[in-house]
């Protein structure tokens, strides 16, 4: 007798996805002090969505969530990191010709929307931000993209966002903790701003907690929907660990990126707590 598989086919692309491939770097560009951008070939992600991730491999040391920062229909992929511990260290320390492994992409990722749209990235945060503004600018009828750093040294693909946006009805914003580049402070006093000055139909966030949590008080207040990618700890990446359980939510799964119904469902850790190494409640 001949059995059959009935899988469905989102069931076999995400089964295909999660088999690790290893790719060679085809390069590696320093963007600021701490962080770079390494692109490699891979035909999977090619049709990725903006706010999609891969769980990067790097051989002898961890597997780490890292989100796609360049999506093209030939391939040519791009992941931006910054280097905060050993993992994402060991990762910058790659040379062009160095091979890594890549599963994926995973996750829901941000839905593109037509309308007056603000994009806010904190720190390396923007990454994510660069596929899904390469998609607004042929959608919305205006973009404002926010960008929230410590220090002048710190910022990230102004260049890019700026040759991006040159054609359309559009606006960038830099704000430095230190004063040291664009406005001072943090990005959220210029979220509000714009906020309350104009009607605006989508907010797009990536980076630290805190400030996307701010942002959503904010979009809640003027009643402007979110969608925010959220970070937790990943190790399957596909459903199944829990390690990255937030309310009744598996950021690898249902997110990363997260709708403000979503965010409404899980108020209570949001912006305030997670889950540690060993699976125990921390606050953020
Ligand atoms: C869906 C998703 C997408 C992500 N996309 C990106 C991306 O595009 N680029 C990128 O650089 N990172 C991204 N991250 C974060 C990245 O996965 C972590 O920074 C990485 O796992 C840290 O591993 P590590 O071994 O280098 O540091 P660890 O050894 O785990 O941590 C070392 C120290 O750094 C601190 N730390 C850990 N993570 C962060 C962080 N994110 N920011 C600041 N301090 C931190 C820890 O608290 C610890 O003190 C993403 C995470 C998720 C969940
Ligand atoms: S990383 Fe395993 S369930 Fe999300």
């Amino acid at each position: 007798m001949q059995f059959h598989s009935h899988k469905c086919s989102h069931e076999s692309s995400i089964e295909s996805a999660n088999r690790m491939r290893t790719v060679q770097l085809l390069g590696v560009k320093e963007e600021n002090c701490t962080t770079k951008t390494l692109t490699f070939q891979d035909n999977l992600s090619k049709t990725a969505d903006p706010g999609q991730f891969l769980m990067v491999w790097i051989p002898g040391v961890d597997e780490i969530p890292i989100s796609l920062s360049g999506i093209s229909s030939d391939g040519v992929t791009s992941i931006t990191v910054n280097a905060v511990g050993d993992a994402s260290s060991a990762l910058n320390q790659k040379k062009k010709g160095d091979v890594i492994g890549i599963r994926g992409p995973f996750g829901h990722g941000f839905v593109p929307v037509k309308g007056n749209v603000i994009v806010i990235g904190g720190g390396t945060g923007l990454g994510p931000m660069l596929p899904l503004t390469e998609m607004l600018v042929d959608m919305a009828s205006k973009i404002t993209v926010m960008s929230g750093v410590k220090c002048q040294d710190n910022l990230l693909f102004l260049d890019r966002f700026t040759d991006l946006l040159c054609d359309v009805n559009s606006e960038t914003i830099c704000t430095t903790e230190d004063g040291s580049y664009g406005f001072e402070g943090l990005v959220t006093s210029q979220v509000e701003k714009k906020l309350s000055s104009e009607h605006v139909d989508m907010i797009y966030t990536c980076g630290p907690e805190a400030m996307m949590y701010h942002v959503f008080r904010l979009a809640e207040q003027y009643k402007v929907p979110v969608q925010a990618s959220l970070e937790r700890i990943m190790r399957c990446g596909i459903g199944l660990c829990g390690s990255c359980v937030i309310g009744e939510i598996r950021v690898c799964k249902d997110g990363p990126v997260l709708t403000s119904e979503q965010l409404r469902s899980i108020k209570d850790e949001f912006g305030k707590s997670r889950l540690d190494w060993t699976g125990k409640k921390v606050k953020q």
